[in-house]
């Protein structure tokens, strides 16, 4: 029975990018304050910069789940560790691009069960600006449909560069499905609203790491990169400040529609405050 166990919302906390070891500290220090502040029924983490900024490990994805997360999501790094293809078969919780080729190992969408509520979990990548990758709004149209025999409630993390096709993704999946929150950009939009059709909205929800960096990765390489167009070995700091980006999103736990969304910013400009 749909709703059983709640108190007419569902409540789900989204974190978005973690890069390297600063942003799993964040993920280790604040994802316990942020369950005590907001009481998430379900976390989900984009976990793809999580290893040094590429990609993420067996380790790193365990980590996640031990410190509260339901599931992890991806985006264009997928594959950059190659310890992927050892474990994201067995990664039960972890949901990578649904539309990467038919042939690419692990999952596009996964159900999560809460009390008595399936949730299903989509990662999608948008192809603007992007490397190639199947049409992401047949795909979604597709894994909709699926979901839909199963649940109402439905999240999807597009991971995509350009605004407008973030844009487009979401009013198209408007009342389709519980939420589109955008990843990949690292830079946390204000533009967080409910579609009038009841599906929660964001460009990007930003990243969880170093704070002083450019878009998470050592600035000098980035400016050097600018002004020489020289290749460059771009690396994640080790230490400096720190920041998280997240959004909480409240659903109605018999519709599935989204009835808030609240961005969280979490560093030395936007104090967090329990
Ligand atoms: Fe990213
Ligand atoms: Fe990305």
């Amino acid at each position: 029975m749909v709703g059983k166990g709640f108190n007419n919302y569902m409540n789900i906390l989204f974190i978005g990018d973690v890069v390297g070891s600063l942003g799993r500290d964040m993920i280790k220090e604040y994802v316990p304050k942020l369950k005590e502040k907001y009481r998430p029924h379900i976390t989900i983490i984009n976990g793809e910069n999580a290893a040094g900024g590429r990609g993420i490990t067996e380790k790193i994805y365990r980590g996640f789940l031990e410190v509260g997360a339901q599931a992890v999501t991806l985006g264009n790094h997928t594959w950059d560790n190659r310890e992927i293809f050892e474990f994201i078969n067995d990664a039960k919780y972890m949901v990578r691009p649904a539309n990467f080729p038919d042939n690419n190992p692990g999952k596009g969408m996964i159900f999560l069960k809460m009390n008595q509520i399936e949730i299903a979990v989509i990662n999608l990548q948008g192809r603007t600006f992007m490397q190639t990758s199947d049409d992401p709004f047949t795909i979604a149209d597709e894994l909709v449909k699926e979901a839909r025999e199963r649940t109402p409630f439905i999240f999807v993390d597009f991971h995509g560069e350009a605004t407008s096709e973030k844009q487009a993704i979401g009013w198209y999946l408007d009342g389709k499905v519980s939420a589109v929150v955008g990843t990949h950009t690292h830079v946390q939009t204000a533009d967080e609203r409910i579609l009038p059709n009841g599906t929660a909205y964001i460009s990007d929800v930003g990243m969880t790491g170093p704070y002083d960096g450019i878009l998470g990765m050592e600035r000098e390489a980035v400016i050097k990169r600018f002004l020489t167009n020289l290749p460059v070995r771009f690396e994640v700091p080790k230490d400096g400040r720190t920041q998280l980006s997240a959004v909480l999103i409240e659903l109605n736990d018999k519709t599935g529609a989204a009835k808030k969304i609240q961005r969280i910013l979490i560093n030395d400009d936007h104090p967090f405050y329990s």
